[in-house]
């Protein structure tokens, strides 16, 4: 819906040509389309104009003194991305025409232009403007809505954790975050921060697997000018620059022996000392780790510290897999369509149920983000509203059919687990149907029919 305002908004036309009886033609035929119009001869004053207040829409002739219908497009391409022009040309030629479209005009009229024409025209320019507008503003209602650290669940377990998530947030303690890869360890450590008393500080992630010894040394404590060659100015350490906020170290258990000491000694001491420098420097610092390994078969393996192990889980978060909760698949899928059809602009609206039907039968190694990535393909190629089983990708087609048939051999029907449900009820009941009805919530004449069925089908 657009609003008021808006639709004020657009349509603020301005004319620049030097032929004046065809400047007030044109003035007529946009104002009796209802634009707001504003014309002028000169190109200098239409762009003074064009500087002081906003046009949707700039009709210019081509051939002018001085500034040209050229010049004020490509002023407008430079400066005002936002307004559209059209080009007017007396003695129109092929060559200009192109030209004046490489240049990024929205479009070309000989003259003289029918009024229809040219009302055709702004109308066409006028439109595109809005779905533009449209379409940013979709764009931040989704990053929007990404910065508010949305989580998405309908699984219980999912629930638990993120009330757990609640209860911990807000005071200091560390945490350590464990699941699969891409279950979404790194949205519930945003989302923690968010939910805590440093949500204005800073939240800096770091991956401890992406570098080397060195390098992640560098990066986590800083170093001061000249404590190597190559070292020209101070550079602040990744842990210093998360004080007064949270610091979240991602694949926490490829920190080298050595690191491991280090980061403890920053966790009991909470202070940093940057490479070469001769003062340690304070800092208060919430540390979230997480890793998809698993940590405490690391630590009795001696692969990974235990004291810190210690300091790191003090509250223990782990993401069940997605095939662990698969009746957040539909949800996330739903989510996920909206969210890319807004970014990429498209009107895709609907997932086929059968496409849901074998995304819900997909076991998905990757998670979320694998859920994620077969959603904003969908969304890429599919050229209709919907995503259907042909906008999937093909391994996952017959691996959900595969697991389907598989299942669908083993899992009893419907039909048949309320046919031994009701025979089971009538036992208990002492064969009383009256009785039996009673307790499976249903009226007499309903079971009778269902055991007459039953009889047929068996018989
Ligand atoms: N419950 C959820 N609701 C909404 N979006 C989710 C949810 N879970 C995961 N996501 C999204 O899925 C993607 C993957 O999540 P994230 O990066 O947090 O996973 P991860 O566990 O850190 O993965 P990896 O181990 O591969 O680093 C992200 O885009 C995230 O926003
Ligand atoms: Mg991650």
């Amino acid at each position: 819906m657009r609003t008021n305002d808006e639709e004020r908004m657009l349509g603020r036309l301005l004319i620049v040509d030097d032929d004046k009886l065809a400047m007030k033609q044109l003035e007529q035929a946009l104002k009796k389309a209802g634009h707001a119009v504003t014309a002028t001869q000169s190109g200098g004053n239409a762009q003074a104009l064009l500087e002081k207040q906003p046009f949707d829409v700039v009709l210019a002739e081509l051939n002018m003194d001085k500034v040209d219908g050229m010049q004020l497009l490509k002023r407008c391409r430079e400066s005002h991305p936002d307004t559209e022009v059209i080009l007017l040309a007396g003695g129109a030629t092929l060559e200009s025409a192109v030209e004046a479209m490489r240049q990024g005009a929205f479009h070309y009229l000989a003259k003289p232009c029918p009024p229809d024409e040219v009302r055709q025209v702004v109308a066409e320019a006028l439109e595109k403007i809005r779905l533009r507008r449209e379409r940013s503003r979709l764009r931040e209602q989704v990053e929007g809505y990404q910065g508010a650290v949305r989580i998405l669940t309908q699984d219980s377990r999912m629930q638990h954790l993120l009330d757990m998530a609640r209860q911990v947030a807000p005071t200091d303690c560390n945490v350590l975050i464990t699941g699969e890869s891409g279950t979404g360890k790194e949205l519930f450590a945003r989302y923690l921060h968010h939910q805590s008393r440093r949500e204005s500080g800073p939240f800096v992630a770091v991956n401890c697997g992406a570098f080397n010894e060195e390098l992640l040394a560098n990066e986590l404590f800083g170093h001061v000018k000249g404590a190597f060659t190559g070292a020209h100015a101070d550079k602040k350490g990744l842990l210093e620059a998360a004080s007064g906020g949270t610091l979240f170290l991602d694949e926490i258990t490829e920190m080298s022996p050595t690191m491991q000491v280090k980061l403890l000694r920053v966790i009991q001491e909470k202070e940093v000392l940057p490479l070469g420098a001769t003062r340690p420097v304070k800092i208060d610092v919430r540390f979230i780790a997480a890793t998809n390994r698993d940590v405490q078969e690391m630590v009795k393996q001696g692969g990974f510290r235990q004291d810190l192990y210690f300091r790191l889980n003090v509250v223990n978060l782990h993401i069940p897999a997605l095939s662990a909760r698969r009746e957040d698949v539909p949800l996330l899928a739903c989510h996920f369509l909206l969210k890319h059809a807004a970014l990429m602009g498209k009107g895709v609206t609907e997932l086929a149920a059968d496409a849901l039907d074998l995304l819900r039968a997909y076991d998905f190694p990757g998670n979320v983000r694998e859920l994620e990535n077969i959603i904003e393909r969908g969304v890429a190629i599919t050229t209709g509203h919907s995503i259907e089983p042909a906008h999937l990708p093909d391994d996952l087609r017959e691996l959900s059919i595969r697991t389907f048939r598989k299942k669908a051999g083993r899992i009893p029907t419907l039909e048949k687990q309320e046919q031994d449900y009701i025979a089971w009820v009538l036992q208990e009941a002492g064969g009383n149907q009256t009785l039996a009805a009673q307790l499976l919530g249903i009226d007499r004449v309903s079971l009778w029919r269902k055991l007459k069925r039953y009889e047929v089908e068996k018989g």
